[in-house]
């Protein structure tokens, strides 16, 4: 089969090619999965510089999510069969031509739904979805900010929090990739680049209840200062490339929580309860509640092209691969 293969650390991105390797063995619990459509995560561009929480031993393909036909499971996987068309969770090897799921995160696409659109919403969509509600309990109502409101991860959370009757402030870096945000239900539009983000957010809504976070750095410290009294805010990535250290004594003043979120621990710890989710996140799809945007559809040939735009913060929604 052809897979994009990572054989090194050192070049990252620059280092992938396409090559034609064997197939991967079916694990005692696996399914193996014709792949369709493969979506691309910033993850994606940490795992092949050794810079992720995970590093699969070399040589690897990345990509973390597929949706595409059962080739064959393993004895004693019923859920799934042979020949019907389901979307997955990976540790890794998505942008290749076949691929392995554990049994338990592999679920079935309704028909409304199309390859790359269900290849796009797994990732994006558990961790806004669980790290919201599961984590932030954010209520209706409440003022939810997210930062990077365009991106993969903030997209989603912008639809999540419209849809859990949050008011939703986007944050974002340039007009275009708010507009996407105003499109998919935020109610108000900050641009970083342009405006004091702790002012604004202060003058629009008095303030965030629950702060979505996957960038960090210096949008994190504005979070900060635009927290209200019993707000929360999840720390959900670092995509701006700096970790930010919190001060405990501004949440001890504010009577505000510095919340973790990591889809792996619940993909570990709670594999019954994300495989559910996901199911309902289809559900919501299909009936029109959620609208996952995929901006961009590329060959395996020209998946490093994606991953460098993905890099540097320059696409919108998700891009997705088709390996074949
Ligand atoms: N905790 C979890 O379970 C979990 C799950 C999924 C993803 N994540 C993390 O969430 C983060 C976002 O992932 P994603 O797939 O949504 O990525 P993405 O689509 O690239 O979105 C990231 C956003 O971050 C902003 N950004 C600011 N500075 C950046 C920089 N120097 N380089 C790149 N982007 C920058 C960009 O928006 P602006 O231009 O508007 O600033 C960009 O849209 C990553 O750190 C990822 O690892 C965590």
């Amino acid at each position: 089969m052809r897979a994009l293969l990572c054989r090194s650390l050192e070049e990252g991105i620059d280092g992938l090619r396409v090559e034609d390797v064997p197939p991967p063995g079916l694990s005692p619990d696996g399914v193996r999965i014709e792949v369709h459509a493969a979506a691309m995560n910033f993850a994606d561009t940490l795992l092949v510089r050794g810079r992720y929480q995970e590093k699969p031993a070399l040589p690897f393909a990345p990509g973390l999510e597929v949706a595409g036909f059962v080739l064959e499971v393993a004895p004693g996987v019923q859920h799934v069969l042979p020949g019907e068309r389901v979307v997955a969770l990976l540790d890794h090897g998505g942008f290749a031509e076949e691929a392995v799921a554990r049994a338990s995160e592999v679920v079935r696409i309704p028909e409304e739904i199309d390859d790359a659109t269900a290849a796009a919403i797994p990732i994006a969509y558990l961790t806004s979805y669980l790290a919201l509600v599961e984590r932030a309990r954010l209520q209706p109502r409440e003022v939810l900010v997210v930062f990077g409101a365009s991106g993969g991860v903030g997209l989603s959370a912008v639809e999540v929090g419209h849809g859990l009757g949050a008011r939703v402030i986007a944050v974002a870096s340039s007009h275009d990739k708010l507009a996407t945000a105003l499109d998919r239900g935020a109610d108000d539009a900050v641009s970083y680049t342009e405006e004091d983000v702790a002012a604004r957010i202060e003058e629009l809504a008095g303030g965030a209840d629950v702060i979505y976070d996957p960038v960090g750095g210096e949008l994190f410290e504005a979070g900060l200062h635009a927290i209200n009294p019993g707000g929360r805010i999840l720390l959900v990535g670092f995509a701006s490339g700096t970790v930010p250290q919190i001060p405990a004594n501004h949440l001890l003043v504010k009577d505000a929580a510095a919340l973790g979120f990591s889809i792996g621990q619940f993909r570990r710890h709670q594999p019954d309860r994300v495989r559910a989710a996901l199911a309902e996140l289809l559900r919501m799809t299909v009936e029109g509640r959620l609208r996952p945007l995929v901006s961009q559809v590329l060959p395996l040939d020209r998946a490093v092209e994606g991953l460098r735009e993905l890099q540097v913060g320059r696409t919108v929604g998700k891009l997705v691969v088709r390996p074949r």
